[in-house]
């Protein structure tokens, strides 16, 4: 029997604009129509817990029979990363031991770019391991870390392809691979070649998960306001480089400075939906529930 692929979506756009609380009621609507749904947040300032009034962790907490809660927890992701580099490094260059790697390490920690691949890695694990959810939607961090990390399997394929031209230059050059003769076959075998092409690989698979519209939405949540507008436009645009499109744009509550029309034929060529502002946050499972019956979602 044929299983149904597991869909995954992400929520993104300017701060503030309610991507947690249109991605927390979205978890709750599919939940309620029986799907499986696993609710995960990226964005190292979570809010779900507050959202769902409960602590959450990055372990997914199961709410009821079809909703569960995660919120990924970044700092951890990091040091997975930067173990496994280490772990890498030390196995293939012994002699930079004696360089103190343990003190680099210490300050590659707050480089910048290491909290995309970080999101990758989490991003990567989340779907291998959390298979029995029918959909796994993403509640994303600001603009600029979920445009790199939206971006980031395209660029680092950039990348190992042109080293690995470059390696296999190298290697023609100076023929310095392992020649190992099997019968008549002889085998090149180079470790550095392995390894990049065993990255490009990975890249590859993500950004097909990515770029795989039957599987992957981008969710656009914005609000009737000219910042929110000008970024969303902005995200739009640069996720052309990554090859990805949005899917649907939720346009939710307050600030009607744009007319509702005038943002809808902007963003004409995507699916519209809107989300009324409420007098206050919409918090606690019943009360997100609430608020799709009130506004016809559940219909
Ligand atoms: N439709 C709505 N009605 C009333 N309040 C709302 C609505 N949508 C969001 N809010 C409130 O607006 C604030 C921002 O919403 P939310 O936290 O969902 O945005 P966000 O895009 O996730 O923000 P951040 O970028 O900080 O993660 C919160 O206090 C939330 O409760
Ligand atoms: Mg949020």
């Amino acid at each position: 029997m044929d299983k149904k692929v597991q869909k995954i979506m992400f929520f993104l756009g300017k701060g503030g604009v309610g991507k947690s609380t249109t991605s927390s009621l979205y978890a709750v609507e599919k939940s309620l129509t029986g799907e499986k749904v696993l609710l995960a947040s990226m964005d190292p300032a979570h809010n779900l817990g507050d959202i769902f009034e409960m602590e959450m962790s990055g372990k997914p907490k199961a709410l009821s029979k079809t909703l569960s809660v995660a919120e990924i927890n970044l700092d951890y992701w990091v040091n997975h990363y930067l173990d496994d580099m280490q772990k890498q490094m030390t196995k293939s260059y012994s002699y930079l031991t004696a360089l103190s790697l343990d003190k680099h390490f210490g300050i590659v920690r707050y480089s910048p770019g290491i909290e995309e691949y970080a999101l990758l890695r989490a991003f990567t694990y989340f779907l291998n391991k959390y298979t029995q959810f029918d959909r796994i939607i993403f509640d994303m961090p600001p603009t600029g870390l979920t445009l790199k990390f939206l971006s980031l399997p395209k660029l680092s394929q950039i990348w190992l392809e042109k080293l690995v031209d470059l390696r296999n230059d190298i290697i023609d050059k100076k023929e310095i691979v392992t020649k190992i003769k099997f019968g008549n076959i002889e085998l090149q075998r180079d470790k550095l070649l392995n390894k990049l092409n065993n990255q490009l690989n990975e890249y590859t698979d993500a950004r097909k998960v990515l770029e795989n519209q039957d599987r992957t939405q981008l969710v656009l949540v914005m609000n009737q306001d000219k910042l929110s507008l000008a970024e969303s436009k902005l995200i739009v645009e640069k996720l052309k480089f990554a090859e990805l499109k949005i899917r649907k744009v939720f346009i939710n509550k307050f600030k009607a400075e744009i007319p509702v029309e005038e943002l809808e034929k902007i963003f004409s060529e995507y699916e519209i939906r809107h989300y009324p502002l409420k007098d206050e946050s919409i918090t606690g499972l019943t009360n997100l529930e609430v608020y799709l019956k009130e506004n016809g979602f559940l219909d």
